[in-house]
């Protein structure tokens, strides 16, 4: 049988080098626990940059897939299949409650199937609002984002990344799409102050995540939620909230935007959506936004974008996260997860710890120096997580880790970083 270092030869030979994995090879998981070849265990305090909240192979969402796949998996959106409508309606029951509807048109999706293009599509559809209902003059819509922002990877992202190295590669992904102009996160004043630049007629939307994940779990001064709401509102700027590292629970509300009680126009979902087994994403708005007048046949679309497999899968992860009470979960044991944390940090490390910091069980560590050697002895000790731009580890359980779980990978973060 081939070893785990059989298998990472492989990757390297037949991979493209678009990743470097920390030296793990994954075969076989359940709920927090992770196996590889050789049959070594390990808690992921990853879940696949949150796509886990619910843990692997989360039995209910296991079964919706192979029964679904018994029956029909992919019908491609020039036919109706009898899955999708009612993912989507119990998708925008359960959003539409957290999305601002100032007329009462009614929530309405746009499914997808990868983050990225949840993004993607929620740039379109910002766009075409801004040049249909807005009446922005033709090509000259502006979308405002924030430095250190993290949206995935395509080459329109990519271009308004500001992550030079990992994301618009030293200028080897260029030229960029043009209408995205960028300020400091978590600054509400440089928001109004752009837009009145800008000019407010010009504006289409702000997009934003309400707490950065791949930047480091960086989490914006409290009040800054509810600011760009107003700003959003006085300018007729389409508010919109990238959910989705944060959605479904992982911030200890079921979505970020909640901490501070504020619907934005638009909620862009994925990675949990799927339940951790099937890539699911979707952009939710009002029917005002997204609407038949907005969003027509032909201006969008993708052949596995709301595909019957993914919508049983995805209708069954919601009804865990609920019934599951997962963003109950990420608050309580979240806080006892990130107090742990802080304790460590307060002894003396073999590196010196900066902050410590996080938001239910979206967690990190910042270091002064790399830390990839860090997560290489958490690896080695049964715990996996990753380093995001270098010094910074973050911990993002699935969010049905219990308290026993958190109090044996906190005594092996202690292992590791106490001298
Ligand atoms: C906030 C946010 N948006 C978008 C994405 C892109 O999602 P995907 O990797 O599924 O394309 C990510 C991925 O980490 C993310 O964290």
């Amino acid at each position: 049988m081939p070893s785990s270092k059989d298998y990472m030869e492989m990757d390297d030979k037949y991979c493209a080098h678009n990743y470097h994995p920390i030296e793990v090879v994954i075969s076989k998981a359940e709920g927090v626990w992770v196996y590889d070849p050789e049959g070594r265990k390990y808690m992921d305090c990853l879940s696949a940059y949150s796509s886990h909240n619910a843990g692997h192979c989360h039995p209910e969402i296991i079964k919706a897939l192979k029964e679904q796949a018994d029956k029909v998996t992919l019908t491609s959106r020039a036919f109706y299949n009898d899955k999708m409508g009612p993912f989507l309606k119990r998708l925008c029951e359960v959003v539409g409650a957290h999305i601002n509807d100032p007329t009462n048109s009614g929530i309405m999706a746009l499914p997808m199937n990868t983050g990225t293009e949840a993004v993607s599509s929620g740039l379109k559809v910002a766009r075409a609002w801004g040049y249909i209902k807005k009446k922005i003059p033709k090509n000259e819509a502006k979308i405002i984002v924030c430095r250190g922002n993290f949206h995935g990877r395509t080459i329109t992202i990519v271009g308004f990344s500001t992550d030079i190295e990992a994301v618009r590669y030293y200028g080897n992904f260029g030229p960029y799409t043009p209408g995205f102009i960028t300020i400091p996160y978590g600054d509400a004043e440089a928001l109004e102050n752009t837009i009145l630049e800008v000019g407010p007629e010009k504006v289409a939307a702000f997009l934003f995540e309400p707490v950065q994940g791949e930047a480091g779990v960086k989490v914006p001064p409290e009040g800054f939620i509810k600011k760009i709401r107003e700003i959003c509102t006085k300018y007729n700027v389409l508010m919109v909230a990238d959910e989705i590292q944060t959605g479904f629970g992982r911030t200890g509300e079921l979505f970020a935007c909640d901490h501070e009680n504020v619907k934005p126009d638009v909620i862009l979902l994925g990675k949990a959506l799927g339940g951790g087994v099937y890539p699911v994403s979707a952009v939710v708005s009002t029917r005002n936004v997204i609407g038949p007048d907005v969003i027509k046949p032909g201006t969008h679309g993708s052949t596995f974008g709301g595909n019957p497999l993914a919508s049983a899968v995805a209708l069954k992860a919601i009804e865990v996260h609920l019934d599951d009470h997962l963003a109950q979960r990420s608050k309580e044991f979240g806080a006892y997860f990130l107090e742990g944390l802080k304790n460590i940090a307060k002894k003396e490390t073999i590196v010196p710890i900066k902050d410590v910091r996080g938001k239910g069980l979206l967690m990190a560590i910042e270091f002064y120096t790399d830390a990839r050697h860090i997560v290489q002895m958490l690896k080695d000790k049964g715990v996996l997580a990753k380093h995001t731009h270098s010094k910074i580890i973050r911990f993002a359980p699935p969010l049905i880790i219990t308290k026993d779980q958190i109090d044996w990978a906190l005594k092996i973060i202690e292992d590791v970083l106490v001298a």
